[in-house]
């Protein structure tokens, strides 16, 4: 018996057919918008690894996020740039200190319209760049940076931040905030760990935007290495939904889809993909030039990567690419 040859073109033939039948879907909804807010600068600031992205004012930042929730964009990811750096990071917990007012600014402006996150890390607020306190001999200091870590969370709950996000990679750390938060009165405000974030040269440009290029060293001694299996990526997104992540996140993306579908088959909470300062700008170098379609291509990027099994993107695109979404 001969069977009928099999036809997979067949469901391919028409824009209708292929609209019917795909099931991998990016709605604006889905994608979260880092944003920066420099302290002390009186116009936005451009970044010259990031064309069309800058670094904000107080002001600049409200209209991005109004332009944002117009967009449809499902929520924004703030990074606070500090006019003074020090060895502890002082600007991270400062009620007083960029993040914690631009925050104010920004749920004020927005409401809740879409979801208000905030990094948490040292390194935009440390002089020598590190995302942890540094012992004597320059290592950085694991649980001394916990402590660190817990007090800038709280700062940021109570200046409004409505998603606390982690992304310094210390061993303890969700442990950490989720008590801090718990015992300030902020049991209700989730977090969305930073948990597979691989020490990757796909942070270049970041480091200008948020000018925390590490004075020594490098990460590697707290960011993933490459050269591991997924399953590594895999035991950090457990370990951190178990210390109480909301949410976990994989941390480049493009380059990692392997991590992203491997936690998303592991765990039972959302996970995100945050597609990195160096993708954004390999695309946009190359579409300056002309050899690629950079809309057609930042759809597809951003499609593969919920292919992958990420629920939220974020992308320095978002409020572009949900333009194009709608
Ligand atoms: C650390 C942090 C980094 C990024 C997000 N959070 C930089 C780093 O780990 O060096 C990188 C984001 C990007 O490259 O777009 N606070």
């Amino acid at each position: 018996m001969t069977f009928p040859a099999a036809r997979p073109r067949r469901l391919r033939r028409t824009p209708a057919l292929r609209r019917l039948v795909s099931d991998v879907h990016v709605r604006p909804s889905d994608l979260v918008l880092p944003v920066f807010v420099k302290e002390g600068i009186g116009s936005p600031q451009p970044i010259s690894s990031m064309p069309g992205v800058v670094q904000h004012t107080r002001d600049s930042l409200k209209k991005a996020a109004a332009e944002a929730v117009s967009a449809g964009v499902g929520g924004l990811i703030l990074f606070g740039i500090p006019a003074v750096k020090d060895a502890r990071g002082s600007g991270a917990d400062d009620p007083a200190g960029i993040v914690q007012l631009a925050l104010v600014d920004v749920v004020a402006e927005v409401g809740d319209a879409l979801a208000v996150m905030t990094d948490l890390c040292l390194d935009e607020y440390t002089d020598h760049g590190h995302c942890g306190l540094l012992t004597d001999s320059g290592e950085v200091d694991n649980d001394a940076t916990l402590d660190r870590y817990a007090s800038a969370a709280v700062a940021q709950a109570r200046a409004g931040s409505q998603v606390i996000a982690p992304s310094g990679m210390m061993d303890g750390q969700v442990a950490a905030i989720r008590t801090a938060l718990d015992a300030a009165g902020f049991a209700t405000v989730p977090i969305l760990a930073y948990s597979a974030k691989y020490a990757s040269a796909y942070y270049g440009p970041f480091r200008d935007a948020a000018e925390c290029a590490p004075a020594f060293g490098d990460r590697a001694a707290y960011q993933q290495s490459f050269a591991r299996s997924a399953s590594e990526g895999v035991r950090e997104a457990l370990l951190d939904v178990a210390e109480g992540a909301d949410a976990v996140m994989v941390k480049p993306a493009g380059a990692y889809l392997d991590v992203v579908r491997a936690v998303a088959d592991a765990v039972d909470v959302p996970v995100a993909a945050y597609q990195v300062s160096g993708e954004y700008a390999m695309v946009e170098a190359a579409a300056a030039q002309g050899w690629i379609e950079r809309e057609r291509i930042v759809l597809e990027q951003l499609t593969a990567i919920r292919r992958a099994g990420a629920g939220m993107v974020l992308t320095y695109w978002a409020t572009e690419a949900a333009g194009w979404l709608r």
